[in-house]
Formats: structure tokens, sequence, C-alpha cells
């Protein structure tokens, strides 16, 4: 990479990021250290080919040696899109079927890479109390949720509703609701966890969770329960509770994991779990 593109491009960048001279089992280790099935390979800096985790496979399978230089396996017309064009990248991903798109200047040196999906860094997370003007961030987050989320956390809409109005509300409503959030490199929120009590002004409250679609199975969801924990132990609570459908496998793994307890059957079918603050 030439000094220039090493300045412009960011350190992030740099991880999906490959000289054109490097061998394939070098691409394989950058491969599996960023996790995103893809790199971008460079000569000075500048966009030459991209290299999927296919593309690896399928040379491999044709019989390639690792050692090989990594010209045998890449792909020579890598997709990409000027600076000047970012803002359709999501659109463009989606148009072209692929998980990332590198972002060039005019001279096709790599600036930046735009992923389908974020990198899930739980470190850069922060745990906030939702509140009046995150209107948008909260109804972004559930329209993001898949099928079976919406079916386990959010049916009839309920859970929506219910913070809307929390967020719209004038004055105490016995609920406070918390969103994980992450900053993009713009400054912009965004939520990656929710997590709420309801019923607060009770000595038990009831609880709801839910983490984005691909930020689940990175212990968030563990995270939003402790900070649960730390909210309503100094408050005097006698526990936490909640229900849970019976299909919902990993999330009572969770529960169990954090403390909560099973009780049976609630009167809704649901199972329901407790956990008892010791006093
Ligand atoms: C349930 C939910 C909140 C968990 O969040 P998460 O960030 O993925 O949870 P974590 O990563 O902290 O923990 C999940 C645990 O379940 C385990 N797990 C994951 N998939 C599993 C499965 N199919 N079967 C059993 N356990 C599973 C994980 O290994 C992890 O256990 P670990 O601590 O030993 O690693 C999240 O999956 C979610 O939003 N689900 C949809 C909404 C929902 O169901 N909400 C709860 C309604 S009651």
């Amino acid at each position: 990479m030439n000094k220039q593109a090493a300045v412009q491009a960011n350190d992030r960048t740099r991880a999906f990021l490959i000289a054109e001279n490097e061998t394939l089992r070098t691409a394989l280790r950058l491969l599996c250290a960023n996790g995103r099935h893809v790199v971008f390979v460079v000569n000075g800096g500048r966009l030459v080919a991209s290299l999927s985790d296919g593309d690896v496979r399928r040379f491999l399978l044709a019989g390639g040696d690792l050692d090989a230089d990594i010209g045998k396996a890449a792909h020579f017309k890598p997709k990409f899109l000027f600076s000047t064009e970012r803002e359709r990248a999501d659109a463009f991903l989606a148009e072209n079927r692929i998980s990332a798109v590198p972002i060039v200047d005019e001279g096709m040196n790599v600036l930046d890479v735009v992923f389908m999906y974020d990198i899930v860094d739980v470190g850069a997370v922060a745990i906030r109390e939702i509140g009046h003007g995150d209107l948008g961030m909260v109804i972004e987050f559930f329209d993001q949720m898949a099928g079976d989320t919406r079916a386990m956390f959010n049916r009839g809409d309920v859970n929506r509703i219910r913070v809307i109005e929390h967020v719209n509300r004038k004055g105490e409503d016995g609920q406070v609701h918390f969103a994980a959030t992450v900053k993009s490199e713009d400054g912009a929120e965004k939520m990656v966890g929710y997590v709420f009590l309801w019923d607060v002004d009770k000595t038990i409250p009831w609880l709801g969770i839910a983490v984005r679609e691909d930020w689940k199975g990175h212990h968030l969801g563990r995270r939003l329960l402790q900070h649960i924990d730390d909210w309503a132990k100094p408050r005097g609570y006698g526990g936490i509770m909640l229900t849970s459908v019976p299909a919902n496998i990993r999330a009572h793994s969770l529960y169990a994991r954090m403390g909560f307890e099973y009780f049976g059957v609630y009167p809704d079918s649901e199972f329901l779990f407790i956990k008892r603050y010791a006093r």
C-alpha cells in the first residue's frame, strides 16, 4: 500500500486489504481474522481484485496450492463504488447480492469497505435509557427484526406500540427502556439491542429483551440482562420476571445462565421465568 493510501484507509479498512504479492495462505489468515468472507487485493493501495472464501475453496478443490500467489485464485473484476457514489452502497450490495463493497477514490485507492452487516464489536456498545427523540432509532430496530424474532418477541406488535407510547409520553408510565447502541464513524447512533421493564412500580417488574439480528450470539443479551440487574438491584426490587414461548431455547439458555428460574407454564401458555434478588 502506498503511503497516501495508508493514511487514507482507516484501521478497520486495512483489515480487509492484502497486497497482490502475498500468498493464499496469508489471505486465508486474513479471512479468518476479519470474519467477513472477503478481502480486497491491492497494488500500492489501488484495488486490483477481490478474494472470497469461495474463491479460495474453488482453487483448492481444483488442486491449487496454499502457497501460490493470491492472483491465482482472485477475481480480477471486483465490484466497487467511487466515494461519490457511497450513498447508494446499501442498494448496490442488495442488487449485486454481495456482502461487501470497497469504496475507492478516483485513483482506485481503497478508502473504505461497506458491509451488508455490521462488524460486531461488543466492546464499542453503550447502553443508555431510551427517551424523547429516539423514535427513529427505535422504529429502525423493530423494522430490522426477522420473522422468528417478531414471533418470539413482538407478537401483535405489542412491544413496538408500547415503546412508541413510552418515547412520546408526557409523564411517568411505570416503564424503563434501554437501548444498546453503537456509533458509526459519522457519529450516527444505531440500536443493536433492547431491554425494557414494565411495572417498575411493582416489586417484581416484567422484562423484555431483543438483540439486533446480526448481533445475536455475541453475549450482548447477557450484557443487557446484567445492565438490568445493575439498575434494579440497588433500587430494592425483589427480582425480575418474564414469560417466553416454549420454543425459544436460545433465550431460555441465556436466562438460565443469568440466574433465572423456570416457574412453570403461565396462563398465556408461555414459560414463566423469575430471577429473585437476595435481600
Ligand atoms: C434471546 C436473545 C435476546 C439472546 O441474545 P444474544 O445476544 O444472542 O445472547 P447471548 O449471546 O448473550 O447468549 C445466548 C446464549 O444462547 C446460546 N445459544 C445460541 N443459540 C442457541 C441454540 N440454538 N440453542 C441453545 N442455546 C443457544 C449461546 O451459546 C449463548 O450461550 P453462552 O453464554 O453459553 O455462549 C436474542 O437471541 C434475541 O433477540 N432473540 C429474539 C428475541 C427474543 O427471543 N427475545 C426474548 C423473548 S422471551
